[in-house]
Order: structure tokens, then sequence, then C-alpha cells
């Protein structure tokens, strides 16, 4: 099975279900994955048939689950999930009905970030109140507040701090991606945040991001392991995005592969991100644009060595409008 049939939808797209968030202090501190891979066990024995998809994140000390499907299979599950004793002080922060936004049945996330575990109470206490002040938030823009909310310092002097240009970036081979965060992260003298992400029975795959200022906008680029780019969570979070940039390979198979992914990824999404790509030589883009243009999508094309960051970079730059495109308001 590759990773395309593994994350089947629980239920089916277009039905309205209950969503929930809740945010919860782990009491688990170690073997934390171990652990995640007991409750996924747990999981797709009981929440596969009653048609509910879970995503479940831990951060510096929390765990943070999104769960969604048919009211009384949720409100079941959580019955049970509450009195777990590997975790307390369980703190509702969304409920809500409306379409499904995760597409398989389970993913869970591990985010190694600098923050403190008081530094995640604050952000859950925070998004509670405003919350309780009748402030609106879909699941995503809920678990990104928790998880990867934006912290440098520009954010604060923008109107809405979530409105930011996101760009994915993903390699057909090697890992071209993570190295181009690592640079613009030395770059701009800042930290990468790692995360890995896993699905239903994938294994773990990584996904870095670093923040900085670019043209006096602040900018996150995003590093995705190809294998991630199918997984529910990152499914989910697709229409944030404004830009996806593609590091093609050599090898015309690898971006063959690549782009079946990317535009199974890309097909649900009414508004997709433009894709620009990158390749060594210029011939390596015929297939894969005239596979993008066939999908109705856009396909700027740029010519970098992908194992070189600061090529990748200034070759972007040339690209017209590439990263001036307005960032996606996708904070509510
Ligand atoms: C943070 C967290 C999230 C969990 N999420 C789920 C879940 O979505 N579905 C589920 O069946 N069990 C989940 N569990 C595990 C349940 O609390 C419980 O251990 C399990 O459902 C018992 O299954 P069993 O009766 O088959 O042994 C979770 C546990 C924790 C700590």
């Amino acid at each position: 099975m590759d990773d395309r049939q593994q994350e089947q939808c629980a239920g089916s797209a277009g039905e309205t279900v209950a969503r929930i968030v809740y945010a919860s202090r782990a009491t688990i501190r170690e073997s934390v994955y171990a652990e995640m891979e007991k409750i996924r066990a747990n999981a797709l024995r009981h929440n596969n048939p009653a048609g509910v998809a879970t995503a479940l994140l831990h951060q510096s000390g929390w765990f943070v689950q999104w769960k969604e499907g048919p009211e009384e299979a949720v409100r079941d599950i959580m019955d049970r999930v509450r009195v777990d004793a590997r975790h307390r002080d369980l703190r509702l922060v969304h409920a809500s009905k409306g379409p499904r936004l995760l597409s398989g049945p389970w993913s869970m996330a591990i985010v190694q970030g600098q923050d403190h575990v008081m530094d995640m109470e604050r952000r859950v206490l925070a998004l509670q109140r405003e919350v309780d002040a009748g402030v609106e938030f879909s699941p995503p823009a809920i678990w990104r507040r928790l998880s990867t909310p934006l912290q440098h310092p520009g954010a604060m002097q923008q109107q809405d701090p979530d409105a930011f240009q996101r760009v994915l970036v993903c390699s057909a081979a090697g890992t071209g991606s993570f190295e181009l965060t690592d640079w613009l992260a030395r770059l701009h003298g800042c930290d990468v945040v790692h995360r890995r992400f896993a699905g239903a029975q994938s294994t773990d795959v990584a996904t870095d991001y670093v923040d900085f200022v670019h043209d006096g906008r602040v900018l996150r680029v995003i590093a995705m392991a190809r294998h991630g780019l199918l997984l529910p969570l990152t499914r989910a979070f697709l229409p944030d995005y404004s830009l996806l940039v593609l590091l093609l390979a050599a090898d015309a198979d690898a971006n063959a592969r690549l782009m079946v992914r990317v535009l199974e990824a890309l097909r649900p999404l009414p508004q997709p991100p433009a894709l620009l790509a990158l390749a060594r030589h210029s011939q390596s883009h015929t297939e894969p644009a005239a596979l993008a243009r066939r999908c109705g999508l856009d396909y700027g094309a740029g010519v970098a060595d992908p194992a070189d960051p600061a090529g990748c970079w200034e070759a972007l730059q040339t690209l017209p409008t590439a990263l001036a495109r307005p960032a996606r308001a996708c904070s509510q």
C-alpha cells in the first residue's frame, strides 16, 4: 500500500459533522511517540468504524486533539478519552458543526520547539478567552494558534498577525527543501522549528519551518517530506499556502511521482496554491509543467540546483511576483 491508499477518509466528504478541539496537559514524560502509537491503535479500532477522524498533537508537555465525525460518536469517544490517566486538565477550545476537514482517520504530530509547558498554557488560556468572547475560529486556525503561532516580532506589527504568507517546499528527491529552511534560518539568524507528522499507518515524516521578514512582510517557509504531502493533517492546511515550491530532480520518474502526489493533494482545493518549480536543467520542467497545466494549475519554472539553497532562493526572487503573492487570510 502506498501513502495515497493509506490515508482514506473515515466518512464521506461533504457531510456536516461535529468538530471539536481540546487541549490537555500530558502526564506522560517519556516515550511519548511510542505512547501516541498505542493511542493510534486504539483510535483506529474505535474511531474508524464510527466515522470519526482525529489529529493528535504533542507539544511542550501538552496534547491537542482535533476530532470530527457524527456528534454522538464523538461524544462517546470523548467520554472514554477524558478519563485517560495519560493526560489531565482537559479544556475544550472549539466545538462547531461543519464540513469534514480531515481527509483520513488519523494524523499525529510532534513539535520539537523551544517552548516551555507554560508557553503552551498561556496560548491555551489566551485562546479560550478569545473563544469565550465570541471570536470564531475554524479547527485548523485553532490548531495553528496553539501549535505554530507566528511569534516573529514583525507579526505584531501586522493588522492580522495570523495572515502571513506561507510557502510550502517539497523535493522530488533528496533533502533540498530542508537544506533551504536551514539556510534561511542561518541567513536571518532565527530558529528552525522541527516537527514530525504521521498518518494512519505510515511511519513519521519530517516537516520543518522558519519565519523571517522578507521585503517588509513576514514569511513562513515550510519544508515538507514528499511522503507527507498526502497526510490528512498536511492536506487540512494546504488551503493556507499561497505557494508550493517544487525542487525537481534529475530523475524524471522521481519528478513524476512527486507530481502525482501534488496533483492529488491539490485536487479538492477550490483555490490551489501556485506551483513554482526549480530544476537544474530547464528540460526537466517539460513533463511536470504539462501535467500541472492539464490540471488547470499555474506553473512557474526556474533554473537552480536544488542542492544549492542560496541559488534556489535567488531563483525564486526572479520569478515574477513569486514571493509577493497576497497572504491567505485563514485565521478564522
Ligand atoms: C490524548 C489522548 C487521545 C486519545 N484519543 C483516542 C481516540 O481518538 N480514540 C480512542 O479510541 N482512544 C483514544 N485514546 C485512548 C483512550 O483514552 C482509551 O485508552 C482507549 O480508547 C481504550 O481502548 P480499549 O477499550 O480498546 O482498550 C486517547 C488517549 C489519550 C491520552
